[in-house]
């Protein structure tokens, strides 16, 4: 008897440990699962306020976004540089939604204006608006993969000013405003390419901004949960948009349309997680990427991107 007592409590132990590192992963895929496909969006008119702030809504994921929000009875603050590419985005939110979304347009070329300007000119035109929501969308990578020392002074400089600069600036704008109210809810678009779990070699100064931005929303949303702002910066992968165009041709389940992204985008909004990924298939995309081993995942992208340089033999 004296025997069986150490017997079973070895494999008690040993069961409970077995259970335990059996439900961590198994709760995290049911917290997957409810994250992407069965928690409600949240309404964001209700929640936060009835205006949002869109950079970069005059193409791709912002554009797209641009209209989620307007579908949601938002209405738009329309950021963009080219005047009539934000007359057209107006005129197509005015004949789809009417009378029901009032919008508003700003144009500043994030790439040539500074911080300090862009922060006065955003702290003018809100100053009357009830801003519930800031999506900073605009960004801009280069065409095609790019030793560091090769990228054009002109591209690194805009590439730092929009993605970095900009995105910083305007929320520098907007959080008083939220905090004041006591609710906001800010979107940084950020990329899967910033980094933690894979490199992104020949794309290196725009994967560089992301990580910016990623740190920027986790430590920010840290310090303003409290003050009712929730702050989020989504990170897809590849998608079919203009950024892009050099390397796919058109959208597929892996590289969706700035449209379907959007979708996506929308369920997450204004939810806990500080760094997302919100579209299903590229989520499955970065769980794979976190098995493989580093230097595996290295050389891979290094092969594919190299493969692709403009300057091949360089
Ligand atoms: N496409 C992807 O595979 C992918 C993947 C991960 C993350 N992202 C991120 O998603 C965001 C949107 O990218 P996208 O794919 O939608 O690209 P996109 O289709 O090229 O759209 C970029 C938007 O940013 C605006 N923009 C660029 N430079 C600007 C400037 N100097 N001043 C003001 N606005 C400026 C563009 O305005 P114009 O219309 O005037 O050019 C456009 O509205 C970016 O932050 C990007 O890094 C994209």
């Amino acid at each position: 008897m004296a025997t069986q007592t150490p017997d079973f409590m070895v494999i008690f132990v040993i069961s409970s440990l077995g259970f335990i590192s059996l439900c961590k992963p198994l709760l995290g895929f049911i917290k997957w699962v409810w994250a992407m496909f069965l928690r409600p969006p949240k309404n964001l008119r209700d929640h936060y306020g009835s205006w949002a702030i869109v950079t970069g809504c005059t193409d791709g994921i912002g554009k797209a976004l641009a209209f989620q929000l307007a579908s949601e009875g938002l209405n738009l603050l329309l950021v963009g540089r080219n005047t009539s590419k934000l007359e057209a985005t107006a005129d197509a939110i005015r004949e789809r939604f009417g009378a029901r979304v009032e919008s508003r347009n700003v144009v500043v070329d994030l790439a040539k204006t500074s911080g300090e300007e862009i922060m006065k000119t955003m702290e003018g035109v809100i100053k009357e608006l009830d801003i519930g929501v800031l999506v900073n969308s605009a960004g801009l990578a280069y065409e095609g993969a790019t030793f560091f020392h090769e990228v054009d002074s002109e591209v690194v400089e805009s590439i730092i000013k929009v993605n970095i600069e900009a995105a910083t600036w305007i929320t520098k704008a907007v959080v008083p405003v939220m905090a004041k109210k006591k609710k906001g809810a800010i979107v940084n678009v950020g990329s899967a390419s910033y980094g933690g779990f894979f490199s992104f070699p020949f794309f290196t100064i725009y994967a560089a901004s992301k990580a910016y931005l990623a740190m920027l929303s986790r430590s920010i949303n840290l310090e303003y949960k409290k003050a009712g702002i929730d702050i989020q910066c989504q990170n897809p992968c590849f998608l079919a948009t203009n950024m892009t165009e050099f390397l796919f041709e058109s959208s597929s389940l892996f590289i969706p349309s700035a449209e379907t992204f959007s979708k996506a985008s929308l369920q997450w909004i204004g939810y806990e997680e500080q760094l997302c990924v919100p579209y299903w298939p590229h989520s499955l995309q970065c769980f794979v990427m976190k098995l493989l081993p580093d230097s595996f995942k290295d050389r891979c992208i290094f092969l594919y991107f190299s493969r692709m340089m403009k300057n091949i033999g360089n």
